[in-house]
């Protein structure tokens, strides 16, 4: 098993909270953490809630000395809510409604600007704000194209090309807005490292003529996205990551005359391998083409298979082997919902848990309640003791806040 949580422990877990359940091992997300700071002494990491926004999951990573990597105003309440002061919060978003700026501004966080246009609506608000622009580097960062976002043509940030993102600089200097520094990221599951080491190149390069221009910065931040392996191959880790980066990095301090704090958004990397997905087998089908496993548990409940194409280990608790080739369906009402195709597994049996590997990033976060299915319980595997850090929800959740006029009740 790759959690440090033993299958047992997760077969009675499942029996205890009943399932869909998510478990997360606490140790593995602070072990993941300090990968990231022992292989970047000094920079700021950035937690990007995105990944899972637990606020016991939150509080295990405020604790750990993580910043945070906020994309609304929920997120950024999230933040605030586990104690991350406004210094160490970064807002990121493309599209940032005036009440959620005019919170951010309040708040004290950095708006990480993405547009001309925010930019004014900044200015317009007319409060003292701190801002860092989003840059485009326009790098292929070999992933899913749904998770690219720093190819030419993606919808974030600012271009580097034709001094768009110069200009920028050159008029938040004008309006009196304090520019605190400057952000990038190119996606998320890279594992190769050539777009990293490319797009950090291309955003020293820019740091340098803002210097030139007469703009120093507080930070370079060169964002998240470091994958993990979700299929047990070998894939970077954070220190090959800074082994890559830092020497650009260094190289370029010393043409600009200054050194900035580097600072960095990892999500998924901190906490994927620290959850599982437990769901129950329903039924066993065996059809002319193909074998299902049938779950109680689908795409609203992990969305990334179908959303991504992605690929997740699943695994048949307190079995062993591989007898039978099966997709592993999942209870919505689509049949595009598979969590898992053609599986080689132990011949699996109603009543089995299987557990779904890597589910601690993008699972719960994603989740909704698509075909009227409450979202399940999570559960924090600790040290000493098991918590539920969110219950499952009720049938009242699934109605909570709405209406249904008089008239329509006769
Ligand atoms: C702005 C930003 N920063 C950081 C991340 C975290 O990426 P990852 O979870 O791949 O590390 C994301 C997610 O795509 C993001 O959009």
């Amino acid at each position: 098993m790759c959690l440090s949580i033993a299958e047992e422990q997760l077969i009675e877990l499942a029996k205890r909270f009943g399932t869909p359940l998510y478990v997360y091992d606490e140790k593995r997300i602070r072990e993941n953490f300090g990968e990231f700071r022992a292989a970047f002494p000094g920079a700021k990491i950035c937690y990007a809630y995105k990944a899972n926004t637990s606020l016991a999951i939150c509080s295990i990573l405020r604790q750990e000395g993580a910043a945070a990597d906020v994309v609304s105003q929920g997120e950024l309440r999230m933040a605030l809510k586990v104690g991350v002061k406004p210094e160490d919060i970064i807002f990121t978003n493309n599209a940032k409604t005036k009440e959620e700026l005019e919170f951010a501004i309040d708040s004290g966080v950095i708006i990480d600007v993405d547009s001309l246009d925010e930019l004014n609506s900044i200015s317009e608000i007319g409060k003292p704000a701190k801002i860092s622009f989003r840059v485009n580097p326009a790098v292929d960062p070999k992933t899913h194209p749904k998770i690219a976002t720093g190819m030419k043509d993606s919808k974030f940030g600012l271009h580097l090309e034709n001094d768009i993102a110069l200009e920028a600089y050159k008029k938040a200097k004008e309006l009196g807005i304090e520019i605190a520094g400057v952000q990038m990221h190119i996606g998320s599951q890279i594992t190769d490292m050539t777009a990293f080491e490319d797009a950090t190149k291309k955003l020293m390069d820019f740091v340098l003529q803002l210097k030139e221009s007469g703009i120093t910065l507080k930070f370079i931040d060169i964002g998240g996205g470091l994958g993990i392996s979700y299929e047990g191959e070998d894939t970077p880790k954070p220190k090959d990551l800074a082994a890559k980066v830092l020497p650009i990095i260094k190289e370029y301090y010393t043409k600009i005359g200054y050194e900035s704090e580097l600072w960095l958004e990892p999500g998924r990397y901190l906490v994927a391998n620290a959850g599982v997905l437990l769901c129950q087998v329903q039924s066993v089908k065996k059809t002319p083409y193909k074998n299902f496993v049938n779950v109680d548990c689908g795409f609203n409940t992990l969305a990334r298979p179908v959303l991504y194409d992605s690929f997740h280990r699943i695994k048949v608790l307190g079995k062993k082997g591989s007898e039978e080739t099966y997709d592993i369906a999942g209870n919505i009402c689509e049949s595009g919902d598979i969590l898992g195709k053609d599986r080689e597994l132990p011949a699996v049996e109603k009543g089995d848990v299987l557990a779904v590997l890597d589910a601690g990033a993008y699972g719960f976060s994603m989740a909704s309640q698509y075909n009227c299915r409450p979202r399940p319980a999570e559960i924090l595997v600790r040290e000493n003791s098991v918590e539920v850090i969110r219950e499952r929800e009720t049938w009242d959740d699934l109605w909570r806040g709405e209406t249904v006029p008089d008239d329509l009740n006769k």
